[in-house]
C-alpha cells in the first residue's frame, strides 16, 4: 500500500485541465528518465476529452514526448473503433491524430474483432510483450488514467463485479449495463485492479456535482470495494492522486492536510 492518495481541488475546469495536463507531461518525463520510455493507459468517458485536447494543442506548453511512448487502454467497449462511445476514437480524435505517435506504439483493445474473452487475453499479452515481463509476471505502466462513475466504477470496474476479484488476470471481459444502447448489456475489456495496483501512478480526474457523494464514499467511506469499485485501486508502490473540481470534491467532510487547493 503506497499511503493515502493526494487530493487536489481545482476551483475550475480549466485550472484542473491545466494541472491534469501538468501531470502527465510531468509522468512521462520522469518515466522517460527513469525507464527510457512512456507507458500510459487512458481512460474512457466524456471527463478526459478536455484533457486530451489540451496534451494535442502545441500552444498550451505540455511536452510529451510521444514518439516514444506507448498508449494503452484503462477499458474499452466492445464496439467498433469508429463507434461514439469507442474510448478508442475518442483519444484518437482529440489527441492522438495530432501528435507524432508511431501507430505501432498505440496499443487499442480489439474488443469488437474478437470473442471478448479472447480480446482480453490478446491484450494481455501485448501488455506483457510491450512492456517485456515474462508470462505470468505483472507489468508496470507508468500511468494509468481513470475516471470514476457515480456508482463508484472506475474503468469498466462496476459494483459486485467478479473482475474485482481476478487476481490471476491484468485484463478480463465484463458485460455492463447501458441503458440508453441497444441492447442494453454491452460486452467491455477492462483492466484488473491488479493491473492498475501495479503502476507507478494512477490519476483519477472527476468533475461535476454528480459524482460528489460517489467522491465522498470512495474517499471517506468505510473501505468496501465491491460496493465502491474505485476503492479496489490501492497501488502497491505508486502514487495515486484525485484531481477533482470542487462541485466533485463538495460533499468530502474532512478535507484535512491531504488536499492543496487551487492555485497550485
Ligand atoms: C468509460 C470508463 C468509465 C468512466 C466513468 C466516468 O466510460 O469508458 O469505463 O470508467 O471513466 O464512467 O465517465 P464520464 O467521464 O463520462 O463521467
Amino acid at each position: 500500500m503506497s499511503g493515502p492518495p493526494e487530493i487536489v481541488v481545482c476551483a475550475g475546469r480549466d485550472s484542473l485541465y491545466e494541472r491534469a495536463a501538468r501531470r502527465v507531461a510531468e509522468a512521462a518525463r520522469a518515466s522517460t528518465a527513469a525507464r527510457g520510455r512512456f507507458a500510459v493507459a487512458l481512460s474512457g468517458g466524456s471527463t478526459p476529452r478536455p484533457l486530451f485536447e489540451r496534451l494535442a494543442d502545441p500552444t498550451r506548453g505540455q511536452a510529451v514526448a510521444w514518439e516514444i511512448a506507448h498508449v494503452f487502454w484503462a477499458d474499452e467497449r466492445c464496439v467498433p473503433q469508429d463507434h461514439e462511445d469507442s474510448n478508442y476514437r475518442l483519444a484518437n480524435e482529440a489527441l492522438l491524430e495530432a501528435v507524432a505517435i508511431p501507430p505501432e506504439r498505440v496499443h487499442r483493445i480489439h474488443g469488437e474483432e474478437l470473442d471478448p474473452e479472447e480480446a482480453a487475453a490478446r491484450y494481455e499479452r501485448e501488455l506483457r510483450e510491450t512492456l517485456s515481463v515474462p508470462p505470468r509476471a505483472t507489468p508496470h505502466l507508468d500511468l494509468v488514467l481513470l475516471g470514476l462513475g457515480p456508482d463508484g466504477h472506475t474503468a469498466s470496474l462496476f459494483p459486485d463485479s467478479e473482475a474485482l476479484d481476478r487476481a490471476d488476470r491484468l485484463v478480463v471481459e465484463v458485460a455492463a449495463s447501458e441503458p440508453r444502447m441497444q441492447p442494453p448489456v454491452v460486452e467491455r475489456i477492462t483492466l484488473t485492479p491488479r493491473a492498475i495496483n501495479a503502476a507507478y501512478e494512477v490519476l483519477f480526474l472527476v468533475t461535476g456535482e454528480a459524482k460528489a457523494p460517489a467522491v465522498a464514499a470512495v474517499l471517506e467511506g468505510p473501505r468496501e470495494p465491491a460496493r465502491w469499485p474505485a476503492q479496489a485501486i490501492d497501488p502497491l508502490e505508486g502514487r495515486v492522486s484525485w484531481l477533482l473540481d470542487a462541485a466533485a470534491a463538495a460533499k468530502l467532510a474532512g478535507l484535512g492536510e491531504a488536499v492543496e487547493s487551487d492555485p497550485p
